[in-house]
């Protein structure tokens, strides 16, 4: 694309951003399936060993198709913004979300988080972290007055780390007032986009110096490929620091992966659009159906974080959850009897796709730890897939009875 052109829609960017034209003129970038780079001799070794000329080198530390994806991610983050970030790709949401903290803190640092997060990095601030001595503050980031007495009670907290919505919950905490209140303390924040994408949601908008996604999700779009990407807004140390941490930890993407992940971005408008028109008429469907008890969709003004999604997301997104009054039975009886939708646990695909938490993901969890996050015995979650809205109803409609 001519980058004179300037593009003025976000569709357009998701299907051009971050494209160079090949050099052997191939319409898509290519697989670069290669391990490593030649050298036309040993004075170029040299200077791109030595950062004087730049190219790839070896693909643990960068490859061309990556690159194609970091920057196409880093253009819909930003589009609107006027503002720069870098990103980089890695092998996984998680390996993203660890290279972030292990880059960024140091011991005696801590992070203040939400209590609703996605269970992997729960356990990585909880678990994993504090052996290498940072700890985590876990509160509802909701309630601003507390977020803001616990950051003035402690000067060791380096890190805001935001999630929203959250998964499973879908909460949503406020990204522009605990932006401002992270940085009037100097503390640096960081946002997993991944339920929202770019399209509903871009935290850098609001001031975010990271952003992480879980690209197997809505990125990608299709269930494909695992992975991550860590985006940056101070370009120079995402160069520098951070591209020494993404490398020496190893946890890389490949460029099968990537690959996948740049043709399922080009759908992404179109593909968020009728998500979230779908999943706004399923959660309607459902809070008038006489064997739910419960809706849980940010898109209602029922959900006690509606105002919230509705202030910075585009749409309420993709994710709902309900809860069947017949509990447990009656959650094992309705995953049975689906005909379509598909019963497995992830989400982001163009597929409507069902998980009963009691039965599945949450079955060994103690009940009582499982109600703390609303986790009851006759919730399903479901990530509301791009088919045709009545093919989604009827098989819905059909398993309630
Ligand atoms: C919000 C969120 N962040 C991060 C992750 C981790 O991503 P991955 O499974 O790609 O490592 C997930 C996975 O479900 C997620 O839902």
């Amino acid at each position: 694309m001519d980058k004179s052109f300037p593009l003025t829609g976000w569709g357009s960017l998701a299907v051009h951003g971050g494209h160079k034209q090949d050099p052997n003129y191939a319409h898509l970038v290519p697989i670069y399936a290669s391990s490593t780079y030649v050298f036309d001799d040993a004075e170029q070794g040299m200077r791109r060993f030595s950062g004087q000329e730049e190219g790839y080198i070896y693909s643990r530390w960068g490859n061309p198709t990556m690159t194609e994806a970091e920057e196409k991610i880093a253009a819909l983050e930003t589009f609107g913004l006027n503002i720069e970030v870098k990103g980089i790709l890695h092998a996984s949401g998680m390996a993203a979300i660890s290279s972030l903290m292990l880059g960024t803190l140091k011991p005696g640092d801590k992070i203040i988080t939400h209590f609703s997060l996605y269970g992997g990095t729960e356990e990585l601030v909880s678990k994993i972290l504090p052996a290498f001595g940072i700890t985590a503050i876990i509160a509802d980031l909701r309630d601003f007055q507390k977020a803001a007495d616990l950051i003035k009670a402690d000067k060791a907290i380096k890190m805001m780390y935001l999630e929203t919505p959250a998964n499973p919950t879908i909460q949503c905490v406020d990204l522009e007032e605990l932006c401002k209140l992270a940085k009037q303390n100097n503390i640096t924040v960081a946002c997993d986009n991944t339920f929202a994408t770019p399209y509903l949601q871009q935290p850098f908008q609001y001031g975010a110096d990271f952003v992480v996604h879980s690209t197997t999700k809505f990125l990608n779009g299709h269930g494909t490929a695992i992975g991550g990407i860590l985006l940056g807004r101070d370009v120079e140390f995402m160069k520098t620091k951070m591209t020494k941490v993404h490398r020496i930890l190893g946890g890389n993407s490949n460029a099968f992966d990537a690959f996948l992940l740049i043709q399922g971005m080009k759908t992404l408008e179109v593909r968020m659009e009728r998500h979230c028109h779908n999943a706004m008429e399923v959660a309607n469907y459902l809070e008038n159906h006489n064997a739910v008890a419960k809706v849980n969709y940010t898109g209602l003004s029922s959900h006690p974080d509606h105002y919230t999604a509705m202030k910075q997301m585009r749409h309420p997104g993709a994710m709902l959850s309900f809860e069947l009054k017949g509990g447990l039975q009656a959650g094992i009886d309705f995953m049975n009897k689906l005909k379509m939708c598909v019963r497995t646990v992830s989400l982001g695909t163009c597929d409507t796709l069902l998980s009963h938490p009691a039965s599945m993901t949450h079955y060994s969890v103690p009940k009582e730890e499982k109600e703390k996050y609303g986790i009851t015995d006759g919730l399903i979650r479901m990530n509301v897939g791009i088919e045709n809205l009545p093919d989604i109803l009827a098989d819905l409609e059909q398993a309630l009875k």
